[in-house]
């Protein structure tokens, strides 16, 4: 039987510590709401559009939406996992996250109702790459957290979520997808809602980044394991990028949208991360926050 030892807020209070302060800034700028964004523009904007130019947002759409599902999905075993350990600054922090990626999945389901038509044909977009990570990878790593709490899975499923699906593609995608929109002058209402969902994913990465610094402080073989884990999935994560865009002639879309952009994009905000992980090995716990507070910043 579970039992609890004490509690965090009887012995001396809340610990001031990166994921608090995480938690203090999600208060403040994730509460955002995506029934208020108004889409009439867009909708008028789709209409303008010729059979190329939608089967792109529809493709991009397609990925965008299904990820937000799938984060919102799976999140859970990791909040229980960490919740066990009695590790309230984080859970409260998680609180957050959780409910964010409801908002995002629920943000792009409303821009498909509203402005695309309900399609229900979008998942002839999910190219290989994409149903590896999505509906494999991401589902089995983080369900594994329910019956084994090691130091190694939860470093497999952050690297997972946090450094694969959100930091390469996610971030990447939201990064150029909202450049190449706000460019043509198209989808106000969804560029909008891009910037609160990019300041969003941004803390969620950041949480991730202190987790996996944290476990490498913790033990240095950690390491080892987010280093394999990186390098196994970032080909599918690139895979996904580049079995998309080879559907358009010279890799070129319409919006001017291209692969070059996306790859750089993600290569370049991978290797920051890397090191910063990497700098974890024999550091103490005050010097972590240190950590997470630059890539917060
Ligand atoms: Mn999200
Ligand atoms: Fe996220």
């Amino acid at each position: 039987m579970a039992v609890h030892e004490g509690f965090r807020t009887t012995a001396g209070g809340l610990r001031d510590c990166f994921p608090l302060r995480l938690y203090q800034k999600a208060k403040r700028l994730g509460v955002w709401d995506p029934v208020t964004f108004d889409f009439t523009q867009d909708r008028r904007d789709w209409q303008s559009l010729d059979e190329l130019q939608r089967e792109t947002i529809l493709s991009l759409t397609s990925l965008f939406v299904a990820g937000e599902e799938a984060v919102t999905l799976d999140l859970l075993p990791l909040v229980v996992a960490i919740a066990r350990e009695g590790r309230i600054e984080e859970e409260l922090y998680l609180t957050t996250f959780l409910f964010e990626e409801g908002k995002h999945t629920e943000l792009f389901s409303r821009f498909l109702h509203e402005v695309a038509g309900s399609p229900s044909d979008l998942e002839r977009f999910h190219v290989p790459s994409y149903r590896t990570i999505f509906y494999e990878q991401l589902p089995a790593t983080m369900e594994r957290l329910l019956t084994d709490t090691s130091s190694e899975a939860l470093a497999r499923a952050s690297v997972t979520y946090n450094m694969i699906v959100e930091g390469v593609l996610a971030e990447t995608g939201y990064h150029s997808y909202h450049e190449s929109l706000a460019a043509n002058g198209l989808m106000p209402a969804l560029c909008s809602a891009l910037v609160e969902i990019k300041r969003d994913e941004s803390r969620h990465i950041a949480y991730g980044v202190y987790l996996l610094s944290r476990l490498v402080a913790e033990e240095p073989e950690v390491w080892d394991v987010i280093e394999a884990r990186m390098q196994e999935l970032f080909p599918y994560a690139l895979g996904v990028v580049t079995e998309t865009f080879e559907q358009y002639e010279g890799g070129v879309t319409p919006f001017g949208l291209e692969l070059s952009t996306f790859a750089d994009f993600a290569t370049a905000q991978f290797g920051k991360r890397y090191d910063r992980i990497s700098r974890a090995r024999g550091k103490s716990l005050a010097e972590i926050d240190a950590i997470a507070e630059d890539e917060a910043a």
